[in-house]
This record gives structure tokens, C-alpha cells and sequence, in this order.
């Protein structure tokens, strides 16, 4: 999992195979660059190695997006935590549907390193008070009793909520098949029919008229 073009870099040297890039809309521990920054770049340094985009994906557009970034393929980590097999609490899936992107913030409150989360009254209690938070793993080894007490009574004020800024497409809490037929459904209709009549009618005739 890397979030810069550095990081893929020391990815490759140390022997991996693949790497996912994940930007910074993703939900948990994440970095500072953009998916659609970041995936572009991470393909360059890869030459050739399989590359799989992460974060801010929910539907079929963020899988042909990716595609058509160079990567290979989509994780979706939010989409699914709002699914009827997670095992997350219904107050957490209920919260995700509620959620819109802004509601989503990084924090170092739960483990010391960035992560995005839900935002709640305990991120709010450490904000302007930053300096204060312990690095990882101490915050979480202070913090997890009380954040996973908090996840499994489904306390949202204090319960740990890793969510990417995906929850603002994510409406409904479906079964996770119907998930990824919906976004292999989509993917495959863009992909059809829509891309190129949409760049041949952008105000621009002649562009893909071809197709
Ligand atoms: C609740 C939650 C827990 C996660 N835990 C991990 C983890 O332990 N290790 C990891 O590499 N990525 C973890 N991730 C990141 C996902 O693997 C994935 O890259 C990310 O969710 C993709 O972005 P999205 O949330 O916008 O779909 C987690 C994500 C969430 C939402």
C-alpha cells in the first residue's frame, strides 16, 4: 500500500510484485496526495508492474476512472464496511449512509498515525491539542480499549470509524454481491456506450467521431 511515488519506489526496490496507491480520500491510515493525482504517478514509477487504485472508490465511474488511470484494478474498503456482511455496528453503516465527505476527517486521535475517520465528539475533544496526541503504537494502545468498548456498543461519539470521503455516494446498505454487480453493471455501460459519444459531444465535434 503506498500513498506517494517515493513510497512505491521503496516498495519496488524492496521486491514487491504489485502495489496499491491509495490517496488521501481513503478511509484509515492515509497520506496527503489525491487518488487522481497519485495513481498516474505510481503507474509511471511501476513500468510495467501491476498497480491496483484505492480510495474514494464506490461505484462503476471510480473503477473506469482507475482503469483509465493505468491501474488494473479498484480496492473499495468504504463501499463495503456499508454492506449488509460487515460486521461494522448499524450505527456505524447507518452513520456512513448519513454522511456526506466533509464529515470525514484525518486524524491522529485513535493511533497516532493520520487516519481518516468519521468525525465524532472524541476527534473533536483533541483538536487544537494535537501536539498532545502520542505517537503510534502508543495513542493506540492507550485509546483501542476505549475505542473498540465504543465500536462494539456502536457509541459513535467515541467509537473509532475509519471512513473514506466515499460515504457522500454511499446511500443504502445493500448486500455486498449487489455491490460489485452494480459497479461491474456500471463499469461496463460506461465503457460500452458512454465514454467516447460523451468526448465527441463536449462542445468539440470531431473529437472521437470516429468511434
Ligand atoms: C475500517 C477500515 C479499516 C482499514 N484497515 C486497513 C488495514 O488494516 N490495513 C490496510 O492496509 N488498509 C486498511 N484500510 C484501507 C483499505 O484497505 C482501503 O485501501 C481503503 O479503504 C480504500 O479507500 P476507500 O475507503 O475510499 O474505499 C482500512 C479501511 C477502512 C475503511
Amino acid at each position: 500500500m503506498v500513498g506517494s511515488d517515493r513510497h512505491a519506489q521503496a516498495a519496488f526496490a524492496a521486491g514487491a510484485d504489485g502495489v496499491i496507491a491509495q490517496g488521501t480520500e481513503a478511509g484509515g491510515h492515509t497520506g496527503k496526495v489525491s487518488t487522481f493525482a497519485l495513481v498516474p504517478q505510481v503507474v509511471d514509477v511501476a513500468a510495467g508492474r501491476p498497480v491496483v487504485a484505492a480510495g474514494g472508490i464506490g461505484d462503476g465511474r471510480g473503477l473506469v476512472a482507475a482503469l483509465a488511470l493505468g491501474a488494473q484494478g479498484a480496492v473499495m474498503g468504504t463501499r463495503f464496511l456499508a454492506s449488509r456482511e460487515s460486521t461494522a455496528h448499524d450505527n456505524f453503516k447507518a452513520k456512513i449512509v448519513a454522511s456526506r465527505a466533509e464529515d470525514t476527517v484525518i486524524t491522529r486521535a485513535y493511533t497516532g498515525k493520520t487516519a481518516r475517520h468519521l468525525r465524532n465528539r472524541y476527534i473533536e475533544l483533541w483538536e487544537g491539542r494535537e501536539e498532545e496526541i502520542l505517537g503510534a503504537p502508543l495513542q493506540r494502545i492507550l485509546v483501542e480499549p476505549m475505542a473498540a468498548a465504543a465500536r462494539t456498543a456502536g457509541a459513535m461519539d467515541y467509537a473509532s470509524s475509519a471512513s473514506g470521503q466515499v460515504v457522500g455516494l454511499i446511500k443504502d446498505v445493500p448486500g455486498a454481491a449487489e455491490i460489485l454487480e452494480r459497479v461491474v453493471r456500471e463499469a461496463e455501460e460506461l465503457l460500452d456506450q458512454g465514454l467516447w459519444r460523451r468526448l465527441s459531444t463536449a462542445g468539440h465535434p470531431g473529437i472521437g467521431s470516429n468511434r
